[in-house]
């Protein structure tokens, strides 16, 4: 059997959103985790130092590599500082998963004008500049790179609200632009499309009942965690994925492959079938 190395061994990673609005493991911070585990040095940025220190200290205990930087990605002057730090510690940068995303309620009867900047400005604005000042020194240091943009199901389906799943639509539109226009640089841009997954964002609003609904409404029938969104993001990020760019990566159970009306059917069928 070959000795197994870590899959991002040598690399260096930006992780932005790398904590959790709140108690458990959000997808930011079980991406940094992950690409720690795997090898990387990581750049665990968050608005919030206090969350990017909680995931540093997970970071830490298994032994990792990572250092904290506070940063709001939708300003600008941040997001060059930002990878001004990973260059600085680190002497390199390889790859950037833009994982902030904040969602605000409404149709358009209700948004407010403020609530729909907002949105957009930290879903979408955010990748624009994070991805403008890595792009160069990836170039640079690493010849290439792989930037991962986290989307959702809500960018491929009318989901909830207006403003989020606008602007999720968005992050699918640049990423495919992104991918196109840099894949002669060899930086390699990638969309995941996370399903209903129970994180922190999500947990204050759910009970038992709405958890066993949601996971039942999928085909595979089973519940996501962050730790599925950061496998996705760990192979987005590893050379393994070396001929992947420009897609959208649905990590949802399945949710988006059926509509509701076969899915009674096939629920049904299979209910109807004896058991083996
Ligand atoms: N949880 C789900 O079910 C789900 C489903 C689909 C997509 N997503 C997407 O996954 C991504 C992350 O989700 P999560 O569960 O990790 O969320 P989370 O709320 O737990 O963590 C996001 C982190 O981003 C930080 N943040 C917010 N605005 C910021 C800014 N302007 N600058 C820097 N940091 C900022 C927050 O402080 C927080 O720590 C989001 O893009 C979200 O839209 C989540």
């Amino acid at each position: 059997m070959p000795e197994r190395h870590p899959r991002l061994e040598g690399k260096v990673a930006i992780v932005t959103g790398a904590g959790s609005s709140g108690p458990g493991v959000g997808n930011g911070k079980a991406t940094a985790v992950l690409f720690a585990r795997e090898g990387a040095k990581v750049l665990v940025v968050d608005a919030f130092i206090e969350r990017a220190e909680e995931t540093l200290a997970m970071i830490r205990e298994e032994g990792g590599e990572a250092s904290t930087f506070q940063a709001n990605v939708t300003n600008a002057d941040d997001c060059r500082r930002m990878v001004e730090a990973a260059v600085e510690r680190y002497g390199r940068l390889d790859i950037l998963d833009n994982n902030v995303g904040i969602s605000r309620r409404g149709t358009v009867l209700e948004v407010s004008e403020d609530d729909w900047d907002y949105v957009m400005a930290v879903n979408v604005k955010s990748i624009v500049l994070t991805s403008r000042y890595a792009i160069p020194p990836m170039i640079e240091t690493s010849g290439g790179g792989s930037i991962i943009n986290i989307s959702s199901i809500a960018g491929l389906r009318a989901h909830s609200s207006t403003p989020y799943t606008t602007s999720k639509a968005a992050v699918i539109g640049l990423t495919m632009s992104m991918a196109a226009d840099h894949g002669h640089d060899n930086i390699r841009v990638n969309c995941i499309a996370p399903g209903l997954v129970y994180t922190p964002m999500v947990a204050p609003r759910m009970d038992d009942t709405l958890r066993e609904h949601r996971k039942n409404a999928t085909p595979l029938g089973t519940e996501g965690t962050a730790w599925d969104i950061a496998a996705a993001a760990l192979y987005l990020a590893s050379d393994d994925a070396r001929w992947v760019t420009g897609v959208v990566l649905p990590v949802d159970a399945g949710l988006t492959l059926v509509t509701p009306a076969t899915y009674v059917t096939i629920a049904q069928q299979q209910y109807d079938r004896p058991s083996a």
